[in-house]
């Protein structure tokens, strides 16, 4: 007879019950981010086609949304504005004006929910500028780095004073963090804290993303977000980012990038945020259409996974149908 094994780690799994007492990694709510869209000049909230259950909001349906955020218990909402075509220039002077779209939901939000969530907001220019560039070009087309930081710094104002808690740059210019603090300190705001995007990669998942937003991208942004493959460098941005003052760091894509999660997790001294960006969500979302995955069942394994590797909050279009899943099982 062959000895029976010494160990027998299947113990801690026969049931529910063990199973969740001993669960390493554990959702909850407050965790989770919403992106949430706000389109100028639209009666009804609009599909978007590629990102099936998300949509572009009006001012009453965003409103709407915020309440729900706070019901369901979300750690915080992230804010993006889509002008009308005519409210685009080539330095999106929309992204600053106070009557901007996402400045005037930025308002809308905080007035409807006050500190019951954190209102973020996505400091860039891509959705205001004719061309879909992050930032200003220079005379020969190519993105002026110091010339945008002066925009970023007057739009991270500006959104300090429409009501957001903090403000996430997301356009990967060098000294982003810095020039913003400064900004933001010089106005008074003390308070408002920065969300930064620091180790972001110039991903084929932000293709919903693009739709969303109606992008008017002419290229690519190769030349300031980071290559795939580099891991290294993921470490390296986020060092530069908390030197300059970044209150939390976030690495984006989240699922295909837990390596660099996982480096960032253990340099870094402020919370580490991941974002499950459009494409890594279209792909749960398509394959479950077709009844090839369990949506829910995915979406959760995946937040888990992001979570697992290091993350602290995880930003997430299925931020919503995770959190009423997870409080529904409470019951
Ligand atoms: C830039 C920004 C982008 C996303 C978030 N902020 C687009 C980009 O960098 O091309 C992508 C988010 C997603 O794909 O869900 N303002």
């Amino acid at each position: 007879m062959t000895c029976p094994p010494l160990h027998r780690p299947r113990r801690l799994r026969a049931t529910g019950a063990l199973r969740a007492m001993v669960a390493e990694t554990r959702v909850d709510p407050a965790q989770l981010v919403l992106p949430v869209f706000v389109q100028e000049g639209i009666i009804e909230p609009a599909e978007i086609t590629s990102m099936p259950g998300v949509r572009r909001h009006t001012m009453e349906t965003l409103a709407k949304t915020a309440a729900e955020v706070v019901e369901l218990g979300l750690g915080g909402m992230m804010l993006f504005g889509v002008p009308s075509e005519e409210n685009k220039n080539a330095t999106g002077n929309q992204a600053i004006a106070d009557d901007g779209i996402l400045n005037q939901a930025l308002r809308r939000v905080r007035a409807e929910v006050g500190d019951a969530t954190v209102i973020m907001a996505d400091t860039c220019l891509d959705e205001f500028t004719t061309h879909g560039h992050c930032g200003v070009l220079d005379k020969d087309g190519r993105v002026d780095n110091d010339a945008t930081l002066e925009r970023y710094a007057e739009q991270a104002v500006a959104q300090a004073s429409a009501g957001a808690h903090m403000v996430s740059p997301s356009g990967m210019m060098d000294g982003q963090v810095g020039v913003i603090r400064e900004a933001l300190d010089s106005a008074g705001f003390f308070d408002v804290g920065i969300l930064a995007y620091s180790a972001k990669y110039a991903s084929g998942f932000y293709g919903p993303f693009r739709e969303a937003v109606s992008c008017s991208l002419e290229g690519d942004r190769r030349t300031y977000q980071m290559n795939p493959a580099n891991r290294r460098e993921g470490s390296y941005e986020t060092a530069l980012d908390i030197a300059e003052g970044a209150d939390m760091v976030m690495v984006k894509p989240a699922g295909y990038y837990l390596d660099i999660i996982s480096d960032v997790a253990t340099l870094s001294d402020v919370p580490v945020a991941a974002y499950q960006v459009s494409g890594e969500y279209a792909m749960i979302q398509a394959a479950a259409q077709r009844g090839w995955i369990d949506q829910a069942r995915v979406l959760h394994e995946t937040v888990v996974s992001i979570l697992r590797a290091g993350a602290d909050v995880v930003l997430t279009y299925g931020a919503m149908e995770l959190a009423s899943a997870l409080l529904k099982r409470k019951e």
